[in-house]
């Protein structure tokens, strides 16, 4: 007998099927196109159960991916479940959660509503970029964080590692995969000075540890990749023996993974909240133990 559903949007189908396996639970089917006029349309097909879990992340295409989930939200809550899970691995919209300048549009606490409206009955996301988008909901809603994942993934591939965080924003994240990994971390200093340019410098703090070892810069977000490559430069400057990069949403904005490589990174991985050809990192367990 089935008791809990798992259903993925198209920007997620491929986690929610891991999900549904680590549960145990059955993956139900749906389908998704576009009009050719650019309208979405989504059909869930199966039968519905009280419970239903459903996995969406609302990146790149965000306005896309942000809708179907609305739609599939609001469809199920009328074909009769009682009790919508809503497991967003990247929270698209989340990074303007206050007004920067006056008159601007607080994305985040809109898209917020939206999906609680909706009909969500509780939400579950990973590492957002900020901790208040929580505030935005007045439903249950849980930030998880991939540390686990990714400092498997780190201990798997280097013995010798240094974390770096390639911002102050990173440190706590950072902090707690070397506490895991029972290795040395760092910080380096980040002021933004647009949205495509940022200037890095070294903290004050154990800049030293980098020499000799394998430095792993490790981000919530890459983007641009503008804060990856500065971050490199200085690690390799301070005699790193190499350089890999993790993040937990890989966004990368156009040519990052170029710009990243280019700049002497080893390797790029991030995990799967987003699809990339480097989302080797998987969720999957982090968010069915959240579930369960
Ligand atoms: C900023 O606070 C985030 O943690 C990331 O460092 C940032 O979003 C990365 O952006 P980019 O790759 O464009 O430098």
């Amino acid at each position: 007998m089935v008791i809990l559903l798992i259903i993925g949007g198209s920007a997620s189908q491929k986690l929610a099927a891991e999900v549904a396996k680590e549960l145990g639970e059955y993956l139900c089917p749906i389908e998704t196109k576009k009009f050719p006029d650019g309208e979405r349309y989504i059909r869930i097909k199966g039968n519905i159960e009280k419970k239903v879990v459903v996995i969406q992340s609302t990146g790149y295409p965000q306005d896309e991916n942000l809708i179907e989930l609305l739609f599939i939200i609001k469809n199920l809550k009328s074909l009769g479940a009682r009790e919508i899970k809503v497991v967003i691995p990247y929270f698209g919209y989340g990074r303007q959660e206050k007004r920067f300048k006056e008159g601007e549009a607080i994305s985040a606490e809109i898209v917020a509503n939206l999906i609680e409206n909706s009909g969500a009955s509780e939400i579950i996301s990973i590492n957002l970029h900020e901790d208040s988008v929580r505030n935005f909901f007045n439903i249950p809603i849980e930030n998880i964080s991939a540390t686990a994942p990714i400092a498997e993934y780190i201990a798997n591939i280097s013995n010798k590692p240094v974390i770096i965080a390639p911002d102050k924003g990173a440190l706590g994240f950072t902090e707690e995969i070397s506490k895991i990994l029972e290795c040395n971390f760092s910080y380096l200093k980040k002021v933004r000075l647009s949205p495509e340019k940022v200037e890095t410098k070294i903290a004050d703090i154990n800049i030293d540890y980098v020499e000799g070892h394998d430095a792993f810069i490790v981000d919530d977000i890459i983007a641009t990749g503008g804060t990856i490559v500065n971050a490199i430069a200085i690690l390799k400057e301070h005699g790193a023996k190499s350089v890999s990069v993790c993040c937990v949403h890989p966004i990368l904005v156009n040519d990052a993974i170029l710009k990243i490589y280019a700049a002497g990174a080893k390797s790029i991985a991030g995990t799967d909240s987003l699809k990339s050809e480097v989302s080797s990192i998987s969720v999957a367990k982090i968010i069915a133990n959240a579930i369960k």
